[in-house]
């Protein structure tokens, strides 16, 4: 596999365009998280779940993720959030490295960077009320106390939606979206900054999606939050999204400010993600969640670029098959890793 150092640079300057003044508040520089396991016969194989990823996050900025599943978002995400370290590569949060944090720091940034699952049921203890779960997170945080806690709690309920009544509910006792909507006030508890959503509403109903979406832009706008939003569909993040990047096998493939990338997809695959949303909004079914197909797993792609086998660029030839190509700035702001586009 090749780590051209020119592809990293290309790749670290991603978004720089549009960061001007403003606040960075998660930066990704090249990072790459590779995971070994047993093929057919026991043969040993490597998966490269991300490679070459750079992104940046910024102060009240919402950055979609998207792409098919088993492309690498959920791997990324965990390597944002300190879950899991990097192969390579480097992950700081408001300019320190994580990776030599020290142990306040580190608490900080796990108070101020928040996980939303998909299915916040896994997350939820099933035996604890909503109010008992919350007061818990705000004890341990040591963020209210007493009458000041209660207070809170019926604040975060409200800020999702819920009235008071629900404090006194166990989980089960809600539908998918309320869940979600717990899911995201335990999140809010801790007063984060930035929240990681990892397809927040995959698992939900789509009459209930555009809620749940509502719901976060609203709160974005309110609280001055940042979002990393993930998804495996263009449609669903174009409600909350400021930039989009697209990956496929691990990598980022295009990424761009997200009218520009709507309007004008340049990567061969997002124009296909683009081409497979159904237009109306909200639409009318819930849609299955495309997969990488036979052939596509990450350790098993064709030679040069990653993306071949499924592409219909008029102007693919043999040029495609002798390197991965660069994430290259093609206009301000807009990048793209196709050497026809
Ligand atoms: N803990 C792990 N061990 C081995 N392989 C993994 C692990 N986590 C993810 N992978 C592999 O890495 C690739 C990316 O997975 P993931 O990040 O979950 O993708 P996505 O969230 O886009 O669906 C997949 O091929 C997946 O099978
Ligand atoms: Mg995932």
């Amino acid at each position: 596999m090749i780590d051209e150092p020119v592809g990293v640079r290309a790749a670290s300057e991603v978004n720089q365009e549009t960061s001007g003044n403003a606040e960075v508040l998660l930066e990704a520089k090249g990072l790459a998280r590779h995971y070994a396991s047993r093929g057919p016969w026991g043969v040993e194989r490597k998966t490269l779940a991300v490679e070459e990823v750079s992104l940046r996050i910024l102060r009240h900025e919402s950055l979609a993720l998207v792409g098919e599943s088993g492309c690498g978002k959920s791997t990324t995400a965990r390597l944002l959030i300190g879950l899991e370290p990097p192969t390579s590569g480097t992950v700081r949060y408001r300019g320190r490295d994580l990776g030599s944090m020290s142990r306040p720091e580190l608490l900080e940034f796990r108070r101020r960077v928040q996980l939303v699952f998909q299915d916040p049921f896994g997350s939820l203890n099933p035996r604890m009320t909503v109010g008992g779960m919350l007061g818990e997170v705000l004890s341990v945080h040591a963020l209210a106390a007493g009458e000041e806690r209660e207070r809170r709690i019926t604040e975060l309920l409200g800020l999702v939606g819920l009235g008071p009544e629900a404090a006194e509910r166990y989980p089960h006792e809600f539908s998918g979206g309320q869940r979600q909507r717990i899911g995201i006030a335990r999140a809010l508890a801790v007063e984060p900054d930035v929240i990681v959503a990892d397809e927040p509403v995959s698992a939900l109903d789509v009459s209930i999606q555009a809620q749940v979406l509502n719901l976060l832009a609203d709160l974005q706008e309110r609280l001055g939050l940042s979002y990393l939003f993930i998804a495996h569909d263009l449609a669903v993040v174009r409600q909350v999204a400021d930039r989009v990047a697209v990956m496929y096998a691990g990598r980022i493939v295009e990424a761009s400010e997200a009218a520009a990338l709507y309007h004008e997809p340049l990567h061969p695959y997002t124009r296909s993600l683009l081409a497979a949303v159904p237009r109306p909004w909200p639409p009318s079914e819930k849609r299955r969640e495309p997969e990488l197909p036979e052939g596509s797993d990450p350790s098993e792609l064709p030679e040069g670029c990653p993306y071949l086998g499924r592409c219909r660029h008029p102007e693919r030839d043999d040029d495609c098959s002798l390197a991965i190509p660069l994430l290259g700035e093609r206009s301000p702001g807009r990048w793209v890793r196709c050497i026809k586009s």
